[in-house]
Order: C-alpha cells, then sequence, then structure tokens
C-alpha cells in the first residue's frame, strides 16, 4: 500500500500501475521532467511536480560539504513531498570516480586504473569494482544523493576519445565484468545507477565525441553484455548516448531503446536523456524532437538549458499528447517506469529527509589507496630499476604530475572539466615517496627537472592535464606534452637510472622516447590516493596492473605494448 508522505489528500495506492492512472497528464509531465537545481526557482519543484532534480558536473550548494549538500537535497525532497500524490523526487549527478564533486570526498581511480586491475586478475578486478561501488554509494548518501550517473559501459576503441578514462578497457569482457561489478557494490549499499551511454560511444569514426559509429547487428550485439550484466546486476536506468548509429542519434532510435533494450533485452528501468540532448535531434522543433525521443524510447528528459527549457518541455510533451503525436499509452509506460525505479530504491517506503554523514573517511581512503596500487602497469623495467629504487640514498622526483591532486584525479572531480592543483584533500605522488622513504633518503624535487647534484635515481611523471567529454579529443596529438620532454631533457642529463610515471586518461603515443626509459609505468587516473603508488615502487609488493588498452607508437601505428601486456617485476 502506498502513501505519499504528507499529501494533501489521503490518496492510496495498491499498485503503482493504479498510481498512473490516479495521475493527471501535467503531474505525468512533471515526472518525466529533470532539472539542473541552478534552473529552479524555490516552488518550483512543488508546483510541477517534478520527478527528478540533478547537479550537471561542478554544481555544487555553496557549502559544499555533506551538510550542506543534505539542505539542499532535503529542500527539493520536502518540496516534492507536499505534492497533492507526494511522489518523492530524485536527485541525480555523476560520481564516475567517487563522489567526486564534494569536497575532500574520496576520489577512487577511474575506470581505466580499475580496468588496469581486472586485466590483470578478473576477479581482483570485480572486487575493486564492487569496493568502488561500495565507497561512491556511501559517501553519496552521506551527502543525500542516491542517484548516480554510473558507471560507463562504453567500450573505448579509438583512445582519441576524450571519455576513454571513464571506459573500463577495449575489451568488451573487462567492460562486462567490472561494470557489473560496480553496479552490485553501490546498490548493495543503497543507491541506484545508471548504465551509460547507451550504445556504440566508444566506436565513432576518429573517436569523435558525439559522433557516428557505423554498426551491423553483429556489431550491436556485441557490445550488449555490459548491458545485459549491468540489468542482471539490477540496474534501473539507462542513459543514451549523444552519438550515433549509422547516423540515427541514439536518443531518437526506437530500434535500440525500445525494440533492442526495452524489448529483447527486457530492461524494465527508465531512460533518462542525456544532457540537452533532445535538443540535437531531428524533427525542425523543439516540440517535434521531444516527440521523436519520447516516441523512440526516452522516458525522462534532462531539460538543461535553463529553466524555460524544462517549463517549455513539460507543455510541449502535454500539447504532443494532446495532439496525438506522443500516445497517452507511451507517458503511462514512461511514469510506470520512473515510478518502478522509485520504489526500487525505497523512495515510497522510507522517510526521504536525508542526515548529513562523512565523506572522505580513513577506511575509504585506505582502499582507495589499495585500488591505486593494483591499478599500476609496469609496462618496462631494464636492469631490476624498480627494485633498486630502495637502495637509493638520493632521489630525484620531476614532473608537475608528482605533486598535483588535481592532474592526478583528472576530469569529473570537483568540477566537471576538473582542474590543476591543489583542488581536494589527498595525498600527492610525490608525498606518498616522501613518507615511503623517510630518512632511508633524501627527496629532491623539480617541477621542471631543473635540479643540479648527484643522485642515484629519477623519477620523472609525465603525463596529461584534465579535462572530460569532447574537451579530451585529440584529433592528431597524444603525444607526451612539450612541458614534460623539456623536463625529461633536463633529468637525462643525471648518468643514472629514470623511471617515468604517466599520469593519464589513455595510452599516450610515446613514438621511441620510451627506449630512454631504464622502468615505465601508467598510473592512469589514480584519484586522490598518490602514496598508493609509492607503496609499490618502495613495498615489498609486484606489479599485478595489466594494461586494458593497446599501447601504441603513433595514433593507430605500430604497436609497442599489446593489451593485457605488464611486467610482475
Ligand atoms: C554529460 C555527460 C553525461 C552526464 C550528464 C550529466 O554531458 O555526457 O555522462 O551524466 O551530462 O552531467
Amino acid at each position: 500500500m502506498f502513501t505519499g508522505d504528507g499529501v494533501k489528500e489521503a490518496t492510496a495506492w495498491n499498485t503503482l500501475e493504479e498510481l498512473v492512472a490516479s495521475m493527471t497528464l501535467a503531474e505525468k509531465a512533471g515526472q518525466m521532467t529533470q532539472a539542473e537545481r541552478v534552473d529552479l526557482l524555490k516552488g518550483d519543484v512543488m508546483k510541477y511536480a517534478l520527478g527528478s532534480v540533478l547537479s550537471g558536473g561542478g554544481s555544487t550548494p555553496a557549502q559544499n560539504t555533506p551538510e550542506g549538500w543534505v539542505a539542499m537535497v532535503n529542500s527539493f525532497m520536502n518540496e516534492s513531498l507536499k505534492t497533492r500524490l507526494g511522489i518523492p523526487v530524485v536527485y541525480g549527478l555523476d560520481a564516475v570516480h567517487g563522489h567526486a564533486i564534494v569536497l575532500n570526498a574520496t576520489v577512487v581511480p577511474h575506470n581505466i586504473g580499475l580496468g588496469a586491475i581486472a586485466a590483470g586478475d578478473p576477479q581482483k578486478g570485480a572486487e575493486a569494482a564492487y569496493t568502488a561501488g561500495r565507497i561512491t554509494a556511501e559517501e553519496m548518501l552521506a551527502t543525500g544523493v542516491p542517484w548516480n550517473f554510473a558507471p560507463v559501459l562504453g567500450v573505448a576503441e579509438d583512445i582519441r576519445w576524450g571519455r576513454t578514462y571513464e571506459c573500463y578497457s577495449e575489451n568488451v569482457d573487462i567492460v562486462t565484468l567490472m561494470g557489473a561489478g560496480f553496479i552490485k557494490g553501490f546498490q548493495d549499499n543503497g543507491a541506484a545507477a545508471c548504465m551509460k551511454h547507451f550504445l556504440g560511444e566508444g566506436q565513432t569514426i576518429d573517436g569523435r565525441n558525439q559522433g557516428n559509429a557505423l554498426l551491423d547487428r553483429a556489431g550491436i550485439d556485441r557490445l550488449l553484455p555490459p548491458y545485459r550484466a549491468a540489468i542482471d546486476a539490477g540496474a534501473m536506468s539507462l542513459m543514451p548516448s549523444f552519438s550515433s548509429v549509422n547516423g540515427i542519434k541514439m536518443h531518437e532510435s526506437k530500434e535500440l531503446l525500445t525494440n533492442v533494450l526495452k524489448d529483447e533485452m527486457g530492461f524494465e528501468g527508465f531512460v533518462i536523456s542525456d544532457w540537452g540532448a533532445v535538443m540535437q535531434l531531428s524533427g525542425g522543433s523543439y516540440k517535434a524532437q521531444i516527440a521523436n525521443a519520447i516516441n523512440a524510447g526516452v522516458d525522462m528528459v534532462m531539460a538543461t538549458n535553463g529553466r524555460n527549457n524544462w517549463v517549455t518541455f513539460i507543455r510541449h510533451l502535454q500539447a504532443a499528447v494532446n495532439e496525438g503525436t506522443i500516445p497517452m499509452e507511451r507517458v503511462d509506460d514512461a511514469v510506470l517506469r520512473i515510478l518502478r525505479f522509485k520504489q526500487s530504491i525505497g523512495m515510497f517506503d522510507s522517510p526521504q529527509i536525508k542526515k548529513a554523514g562523512a565523506v572522505g573517511t580513513d577506511a575509504n581512503r585506505a582502499a582507495a589507496r589499495a585500488m591505486v596500487s593494483e591499478s599500476l602497469v609496469l609496462l618496462r623495467n631494464e636492469n631490476n630499476a624498480i627494485a633498486k629504487l630502495s637502495e637509493c640514498k638520493r632521489i630525484l622526483v620531476a614532473g608537475q604530475g608528482a605533486n598535483d591532486i588535481g592532474m592526478q584525479c583528472g576530469g569529473w572531480t570537483i568540477t566537471w572539466q576538473g582542474k590543476l592543483g591543489r583542488i581536494t584533500k589527498g595525498t600527492t605522488v610525490l608525498e606518498g615517496i616522501q613518507a615511503a622513504v623517510k630518512d632511508k633518503a633524501a627527496i629532491t624535487y623539480a617541477g621542471n627537472g631543473k635540479e643540479k647534484g648527484n643522485f642515484d635515481a629519477v623519477i620523472a611523471v609525465i603525463g596529461e592535464g584534465p579535462y572530460a567529454e569532447g574537451d579530451g579529443d585529440r584529433l592528431n596529438n597524444i603525444n607526451i606534452r612539450q612541458m614534460d620532454k623539456d623536463m625529461l631533457k633536463e633529468v637525462y642529463a643525471h648518468d643514472c637510472p629514470v623511471i617515468v610515471i604517466m599520469l593519464s586518461g589513455r595510452p599516450m603515443t610515446i613514438g621511441d622516447e620510451y627506449k630512454k626509459w631504464d622502468a615505465f609505468v601508467a598510473a592512469w587516473l589514480p584519484g586522490t590516493e598518490g602514496d598508493g603508488i609509492a607503496d609499490v615502487l618502495f613495498g615489498d609488493r609486484d606489479f599485478s596492473g595489466r594494461t586494458p588498452y593497446t599501447w601504441r607508437k603513433t595514433i593507430n601505428g605500430e604497436v609497442i605494448y599489446p593489451f593485457g601486456h605488464g611486467l610482475t617485476k
């Protein structure tokens, strides 16, 4: 028996179908609307009976703390519970590597690093994915947010794509294993996942973000296992890709969103559109685009281009139903799916007003640190250079990446694109090394590598600055950055072994430069617990990660390290 908290009328339902049948068209349209928090006036959630509110990347309350978040989420929840039917509003955001939008939260390795764990040991990988899910759920619920637009289930096959690091691997089996593992860890701990971005986002021509993928049915079937496993793991929401398949935008592909996903695969959850994606569709008008999206199988629209955009969406949706361009049955199905999702995470059962908890706990940071260690891939190790580090007395640590939390976290950290610097609480690679060697060796740091003196070894950290989505697309240059080349030139002058660590969202094209390195470690985007790197460099544990992506000298060029490569020591 469902009764909404605080409903004005004593209205009770036995089934969700009855609840849908009791809703007005305006209430149904409201339930199918997701608005961004900044596009809302006080009272909007109640007045329009909105189904969902989101935070886009970097969209935080003034007080970016669990208390600040809970106060904000509760304010929207209170409005929704005062509507005629009291259907709770659900808050969603992107926590793709921990609840990284919140200051001082635990930021775990991005999926590319977790994929490296699985490439080395699938069981360990599944466990890491589960742990990442658990940590993320715990810290999201500590801020009152139950719904995460994660995991990405893309299979990145062109590393020029800016979202390569959000994908676990180029290997569909690893993506399948890890996506389901994350969802289990995430939903076993009380939160709700969202599979994304369906389908073919990693197969676009030239790796263009939001580009076009040419896929026959076999090509489509090859990409379905991650979604089948995610549905089996209990995922009840899905986000289509901005990209197209054979020239048809995914957000208006009835073949894929309805015939394949809902009918063939039996997906009973709901489809949430991506950020303003409906406005990219065919039809020539916003109203026609809305009809194309909803009739194709989109159930809720992320209408995020300002307040007028979602208010207009609600108006157009009702008009389209009244004009018969969107059948009422389609709307009823969409609303039923949304309510089924909300029911699946207990939103009709327990009181929805939350209390703040803790983020960035010692236990979660320790678990993230262990994942960092497991994600490292030793690609090259000449003359036992790594083991000899522990015998060194004077070590030069060089490179911007050695001492930059923002660089080791990458995109989707505090802000959408991420940024360099001490952006949140964590331990840099350098700080981890200093703590590991203590007084057993003298550590000198030079960001640009310019340092006189004699050293027994150099640890040089190179890589990429943070980026997200299309801002990370590289058509023809994924080479080592000039500033890193300049730094390497400086450190090569020292007559001692050079150990290179790369912080990157993809296997950068390194040409023949690696032949000058005594050792080469891929650390991916490890997150806040940079000390997990020193734990392996100076500890007594072996390297267990293997590369989840193929490494090439140049774009689509000669392979240096094949998928799955990695040394133990
Ligand atoms: C972005 C991304 C999507 C994200 C959404 C909300 O454009 O494509 O992954 O979930 O908008 O931030």
